[in-house]
């Protein structure tokens, strides 16, 4: 059974001037660093796929407290339910349907994120998805003393082809 994923991946990367997003200890002086690259990397022997996330270094601009490392946030976006009513024959007929909220560059989802710290010679990490779920990244620098700002966010959906749907396998 051959399994294919889509190479679309719904890559809205919303750009904003919104930096400031909740974090524990925000502090203007540390910059936020910017998710700028996400590639695709697919196992198809072991039917999984992961996404490459790629950000700018962060420099503390204080050699006594430099950047130690990064903290990846993967948030997984829950779809919500909507009850449509549809006028049919005269009657209005409620339909449920499942759909992901509106997104908006401001908003932390209410789900903990999965944390991933990267060491700060590093400015990659590699985090495996599931194919038709929604995920919000963001990426944060910390000195041993201060956390910066998280980046703006970034939603990546991998959107199940034809035939992983005929096959079953998603
Ligand atoms: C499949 O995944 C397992 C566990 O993550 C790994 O050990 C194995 O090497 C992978 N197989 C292939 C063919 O990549
Ligand atoms: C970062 O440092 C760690 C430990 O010193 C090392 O294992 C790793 O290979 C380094 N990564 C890069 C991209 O240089």
């Amino acid at each position: 059974m051959e399994f294919i994923y889509l190479l679309s991946v719904c890559l809205c990367a919303l750009m904003s001037m919104c930096q400031s997003l909740a974090v524990d200890k925000p502090n203007a002086d540390l910059p936020a660093p910017n998710l700028w690259k996400f590639e695709s990397i697919d196992d198809p022997a072991n039917k999984s796929t992961a996404q490459r996330l790629t950000w700018t270094a962060v420099d503390s601009g204080d050699e006594q407290d430099p950047v130690i490392g990064y903290k990846v946030k993967v948030w997984e976006v829950n779809k919500v339910k909507t009850i449509v009513y549809k006028s049919q024959g005269g009657k209005f007929v409620a339909t449920e349907i499942e759909e992901y909220p509106r997104m908006s560059s401001n908003v932390i989802p209410e789900s903990s994120p999965t944390v991933l710290v990267v060491p700060s010679n590093e400015t990659t990490a590699v985090y495996p998805v599931k194919v038709d779920v929604m995920y919000q990244f963001a990426v944060l620098a910390f000195t041993k003393t201060r956390e910066g700002p998280l980046s703006s966010p970034t939603h990546i959906r991998l959107h199940p082809t034809e035939d992983d749907l005929k096959s079953g396998s998603v």
